[in-house]
């Protein structure tokens, strides 16, 4: 039987990696593009043409004419933030309607998933994970526990099945005793009219329609959403996402079979990042921190928020290639360390029992990061266009990863544009 092939996209980090940037690079090679998990809560951002974009449900492979893209099963749709991003678009000359294609079975966000979502971390106090507030949390809560809204239901009979589930919802409220309701009317009268703008797009059985694609013969990337740090199985829980952003998460937010899955790109940055609260090892709380947050600007996509910045983690980045089983790496903002001296790489974990090891424990709160120190290139390579002009120092560092991580790395990032990535 002909089939076409699957390759997946996904963080191996605690998110903002550059996803979004090497999906858009990648998509001329596909003919659809699909999200799997996630919702708002990921800022994907692209650059191109002097303009930047800032995506957060809809998939990165919008911009490169004609591909098809789909919003699965598995993501987690605020029909208000969705039209504003989508009105967005089209304001700047993208057309979406023919191009998008949303799944009956992707589960609605409520304007009241978004409340528990703040009540639920008052609630934690100083335990609070620093979600995104999108309600991401109680959405997938409440399709794990059989109580979700569909897209699909939007077509029939809506008014009453949400009227039940906002009922639900706010004896949940009650209960936490939570009483700030400011401007919630007119957040719900938003959020209906997204639900209209909703009905303009193809609402359909996405599963269906993949594999009909790859019976065609056709390719998908499967683009996903934060990273393998916030998977909510692997990650470092509960300081996580709700959902599966592995590999395995494409086959269940997209109706796609293990055995269709080809190549696994592995996304991370030169460094590491992240936002909200939980646990870090290779955290940098001195100058180097900063200056890494500065050059990189390492402020979040979609609440602004501080990133934490620090070294690269190889121990964590080799469990994330395990479960993901990722079969080649992608190398982001490897710019932001180009007038560095000398940077570093966290190559063991020292526990607190005193035990070095390389493998990635049950808890990383504790851990101490063993580091090997690297000579840093020093040349400014955001303007190269082969991996020829690669200092050698660079490439040294590339070797040294590639045998850390007994992955090849195939392209290295070295700025924010489509152009400034380099293919080895
Ligand atoms: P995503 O969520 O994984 O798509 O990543 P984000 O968009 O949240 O964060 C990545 C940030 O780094 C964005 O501001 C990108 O424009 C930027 N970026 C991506 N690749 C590079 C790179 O190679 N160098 C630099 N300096 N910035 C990059
Ligand atoms: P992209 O796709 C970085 C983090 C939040 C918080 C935790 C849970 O742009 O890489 P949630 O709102 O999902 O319940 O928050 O996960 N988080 C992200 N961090 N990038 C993201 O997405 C993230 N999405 C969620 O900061 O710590
Ligand atoms: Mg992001």
């Amino acid at each position: 039987m002909k089939t076409g092939k699957v390759d997946v996209l996904l963080g191996l980090q605690w998110g903002d990696e550059g996803k979004g940037k090497v999906v858009d690079v990648l998509t001329p090679r596909y003919d659809v593009v699909a999200r799997f998990q996630g919702g708002p809560n990921a800022g994907h951002t692209l650059e191109f043409e002097g303009q930047k974009y800032v995506l957060r449900s809809i998939p990165s492979g919008i911009f490169q004419g004609g591909k098809v893209n789909i919003i699965g099963n598995g993501v987690v749709l605020a029909p208000d933030l969705f039209m504003d991003e989508a009105k967005d678009l089209e304001k700047s000359g993208h057309e979406l309607h023919s191009r998008l294609r949303i799944s009956k079975k992707a589960h609605l966000i409520m304007p009241t998933h978004r409340i528990l979502d703040r009540a639920i971390e008052a609630a934690k106090g100083k335990n609070k994970v620093g979600t995104t507030g999108k309600g991401i949390g109680p959405t997938y809560t409440d399709k794990v526990s059989r109580n979700g809204l569909r897209v699909g239901d939007i077509l029939d009979g809506f008014e009453a099945k949400y009227e039940a589930h906002k009922q639900r919802h706010m004896q949940m409220l009650k209960a936490l005793g939570w009483t700030d309701f400011d401007g919630f009317e007119e957040t719900e009268k938003r959020w209906m009219e997204g639900v209209e703008y909703l009905k303009k797009f193809p609402i359909v059985d996405s599963e269906i329609e993949i594999n009909k694609i790859l019976r065609s013969g056709k390719n998908i990337l499967c683009e996903g959403a934060q990273g393998t740090m916030l998977d909510v199985d692997f990650g470092s829980y509960p300081f996580v996402t709700s959902s599966n952003t592995i590999c395995a998460g494409a086959c269940t937010g997209l109706g796609i079979g293990p055995n269709k899955i080809g190549n696994v790109y592995g996304i991370m940055k030169a460094y590491c990042t992240r936002v909200g609260a939980g646990p870090f090892p290779t955290e940098l709380f001195d100058e180097t921190g900063k200056t890494i947050r500065d050059l990189g600007h390492e402020y979040g996509a979609v609440t602004g928020r501080e990133r934490r910045c620090g070294w690269i983690d190889l121990v964590q980045l080799r469990y994330s290639i395990m479960v993901d089983g990722v079969t080649e790496l992608i190398m982001m903002k490897s710019d932001v360390l180009d007038g560095f001296d000398t940077i570093k790489a966290c190559v063991a974990y020292k526990l607190p029992n005193g035990t070095v090891t390389r493998d990635f424990p049950y808890e990383i709160d504790n851990v101490e990061p063993v580091y090997k120190e690297i000579k840093g290139w020093k040349t400014d390579m955001t303007k190269f266009t082969s991996p020829d002009q690669f200092p050698q120092e660079f490439k040294d560092y590339i070797k040294f990863l590639e045998d850390e991580l007994e992955t090849r790395i195939g392209i290295i990032s070295i700025g924010p544009d489509r152009e400034q990535t380099i293919e080895l």
